[in-house]
C-alpha cells in the first residue's frame, strides 16, 4: 500500500507537469480544448492532494510516525522539506491549479495563463528533484 502510493504519487507528478504545460500552451494560443486539459489537471492535482496528504500522515516518513530520536524539524533539512515546505507549496500549487481551471473554464486565457505559470513555478521549487540533495535517491519514475 505505502509503495503504491509512493509510485502513484511519482507517476501523477509527470501527469500532471504534462497537462499544465498543455494548458499552459492552450492559454496563450487562446484553445478552447484548454478546458478538457485543465479538468484533468483539476482531477489529478486533487487526486494527487488526498495521496500526498496520505503520505504526509501515514507514509514511511509520516507524522503519525514522529520524529527519530534527537531530530528536530526545522534544523533538519529532510522533514523540514517533507513535512513543511513540500507540503505547504504543493497545496499552494493546487490551490493555485483551482483557480485557474476556473478562469480556463470561463476562456479567461489572459488569467488562467498567468495563473498555470505560477503553479508551474511552485511545483518545479517544490519537486524532490533526484538532483536536489533532498530528493536524493529518489526515482525519476515510479518503481525506477
Ligand atoms: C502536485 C502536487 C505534488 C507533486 C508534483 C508532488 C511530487 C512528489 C514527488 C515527485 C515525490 C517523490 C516521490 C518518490 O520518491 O518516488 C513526493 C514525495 C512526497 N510528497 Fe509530494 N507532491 C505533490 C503534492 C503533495 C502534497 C499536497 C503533499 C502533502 C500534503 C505531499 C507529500 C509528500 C510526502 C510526505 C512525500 C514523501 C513520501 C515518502 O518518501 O514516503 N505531496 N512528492
Amino acid at each position: 500500500m505505502e509503495k503504491g502510493m509512493l509510485h502513484l504519487h511519482n507517476f501523477l507528478r509527470w501527469a500532471i507537469l504534462i497537462l499544465l504545460l498543455v494548458s499552459l500552451y492552450q492559454a496563450f494560443s487562446k484553445k478552447e480544448s484548454i478546458k478538457k486539459t485543465s479538468l484533468w489537471l483539476l482531477i489529478s492535482a486533487h487526486i494527487m492532494l488526498v495521496i500526498g496528504l496520505y503520505q504526509l500522515f501515514w507514509g514511511r516518513f509520516g507524522i503519525t510516525k514522529g520524529l527519530p530520536e534527537g531530530v528536530e524539524l526545522m534544523k533538519d533539512s529532510f522533514y523540514r522539506f517533507f513535512w513543511v515546505e513540500h507540503p505547504l507549496l504543493m497545496v499552494l500549487a493546487i490551490g493555485v491549479i483551482t483557480v485557474a481551471r476556473g478562469k480556463a473554464k470561463a476562456l479567461n486565457y489572459k488569467a488562467s495563463s498567468w495563473l498555470f505559470l505560477i503553479a508551474l513555478i511552485f511545483l518545479l521549487v517544490a519537486i524532490p528533484w533526484p538532483f536536489r540533495a533532498v530528493g536524493e535517491g529518489r526515482a525519476w519514475f515510479p518503481g525506477m
